[in-house]
């Protein structure tokens, strides 16, 4: 780690889809650190509404401006990767209090694994703080507005998603 320039991080995550909680994260991680890299899980268990490609592809449109946010995908053990991408820091973001247990858990498992490798929790801004991925879907798929929860390459992805026919509405 003595060689290279600057400090790396990883952001790991679902990203189904991306919204702005992660990009609030993302901001805010990237005045930290020379380098975030935004590393999206290709997880075969989970059915996700878009596929990694197109997960990578709207995020890097949000922040193609910015040279020190890239974007990636990756599989298997995160540590690993982490390494592979000379990485000193993983970031994840902390919402509420029922975040704290599970990344507590992640934090201190991969501690274990890799005991040089930090994770750094960060805070949203407050009005992100009960926004999910999860709940985005959910409102779009029943009708509901989710402008202002998402970029709008999201929103458009998903309404062409809608309009195509390749997903169904509640
Ligand atoms: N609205 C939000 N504000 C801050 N952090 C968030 C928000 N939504 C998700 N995160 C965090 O971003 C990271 C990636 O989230 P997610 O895409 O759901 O992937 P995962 O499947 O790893 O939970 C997690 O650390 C999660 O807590
Ligand atoms: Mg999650």
């Amino acid at each position: 780690m003595a060689s290279k320039a600057g400090r790396v991080a990883v952001y790991p995550g679902t990203f189904d889809p991306l919204t702005n909680g992660h990009v609030d994260i993302i901001r805010r991680g990237s005045v930290l650190f020379d380098r975030i890299v935004v590393a999206i899980l290709v997880n075969p268990e989970k059915s996700p509404l878009f596929t990694v490609e197109e997960r990578m592809e709207m995020t890097k449109v949000v922040f193609e401006d910015q040279p020190g946010v890239e974007v990636d995908m990756f599989q298997g053990l995160l540590v690993d990767y982490a390494l592979k991408q000379d990485a000193d820091v993983i970031v994840r973001g902390l919402r509420a209090i029922s975040d704290f247990e599970y990344e507590m858990e992640m934090a201190l498992m991969n501690r274990r694994l890799s005991p040089t490798l930090e994770t750094v929790l960060m805070m949203p801004a407050e009005s992100y703080t009960y926004l999910s991925s999860r709940l985005v879907k959910e409102i779009f798929a029943l009708g509901g507005s989710i402008r202002g929860l998402v970029p709008d390459v999201v929103e458009a992805r998903l309404e062409e998603n809608a309009n195509s026919g390749q997903h169904h509405r509640a």
